[in-house]
């Protein structure tokens, strides 16, 4: 029987701070999408499991990321969100970074100057069919290789084609974990999820594990919107793939105890669905709910591991293997 991570990997800073270096600055990590940076000088700033990175469009149409930190002595090159820019103008004691990060002018600073060679912190990035991903720490698979049987996943989906139709997030008072596993099984469904549980044949509800991504799949019933599948990439990337629109879905911890559900709608006509939106806060609402009563319980004391299911909880099983892995305290 295979056993459940300690109720303390659910919390603490320790344990965090391990994980932002062992899972997130490892991986691959999806940051935007390519229609955020279409023209030179666009740049996109957000924070990925507390690290603050800019991604920018150069003038020859290549993408540059960076961490969102000057070298000099760490002050923050622009405000989260979007913007168009010809450089970065430190905002703390105003040195200048060329768009490809090399040192421009270093203002008023005396002489010497700064090493010649000093420039911004590099972060690696590539893109994956309209899909911007960033490496933290580059050391990471080139991104085609490292995306492997899930990249074979979305065959089918013509997902490039499709533009933006709406983003929403939602924050929850949880570990990341502990909805990440929520989102990694289905066994719940049938208790949390009635009104989705009349929608598919839930008792034919698979997950699929493979190294470090899963993929559900349930046959639908008719009429419903949630004819599709429905992908998981190690550590915080969910792809809910349709016919036609695609709804991606981040974890994005917030530090131990606070996630944000970052939501993306992409459809073949910029318009989002009613429907899809409806369901998919619903479900957000119905799952949010357990993962806070479970991230309070985890947290009482009473319980220190469990056990996962064969027949549902392989998805868990396999991300938990990837926990213990990439960020465990010995
Ligand atoms: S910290 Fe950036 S110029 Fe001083
Ligand atoms: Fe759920």
């Amino acid at each position: 029987m295979t056993e459940t991570l300690d109720a303390g990997a659910y919390r603490g800073s320790e344990q965090y701070s391990r994980e932002r270096t062992g899972a997130f600055a490892a991986s691959w990590l999806f940051f935007a999408h390519a229609s955020e940076l279409s023209a030179p000088g666009e740049y996109v700033a957000r924070e990925l499991a507390g690290y603050p990175v800019v991604v920018m469009r150069d003038e020859h149409g290549s993408l540059g990321a960076f961490h969102n930190v000057c070298p000099h002595r760490a002050g923050p090159l622009v405000h989260d969100g979007r913007g168009s820019a010809t450089a970065f103008v430190c905002r703390y004691h105003g040195w200048v970074f060329e768009r490809d990060g090399a040192l421009r002018s270093a203002r008023d600073f005396g002489e010497p100057g700064p090493d010649p060679a000093c420039r911004l912190f590099d972060v690696r990035v590539d893109t994956w069919r309209g899909l911007v991903f960033v490496n933290l720490d580059g050391t990471a698979p080139p991104l085609d290789a490292a995306l492997g049987g899930f990249a074979d996943q979305t065959i089918g989906f013509e997902f490039e084609s499709f533009v933006p139709a709406g983003e929403w997030h939602h924050d929850l008072e949880c570990n990341w974990k502990t909805y990440a596993e929520n989102y990694l099984e289905g066994y719940h469904i049938p208790i949390v999820h009635k009104e989705l549980a009349r929608s598919i044949e839930v008792a034919q509800y698979e997950v699929e594990a493979y190294e470090d991504w899963c993929v559900h799949r349930a046959p639908p019933r008719d009429g419903t919107v949630l004819d599709g599948r429905w992908l998981w990439r190690w550590p915080n990337l969910a792809l809910n793939l349709y016919r036609d629109s695609m709804n991606l879905e981040q974890f994005l911890p917030l530090g131990p105890s606070r996630t944000r559900v970052a939501y993306r709608y992409f459809s073949r006509d910029g318009t989002l669905d009613e429907e899809v939106s409806r369901l998919s806060k619903l479900l957000l609402m119905e799952d949010a709910a357990i993962c806070e009563a479970v991230q309070r319980n985890l947290d009482a004391g009473a319980y220190r591991a469990g056990v996962l299911s064969p027949r549902h909880e392989q998805g868990v099983a396999r991300f938990q293997a990837l926990l213990r892995s990439t960020a465990s305290p010995d």
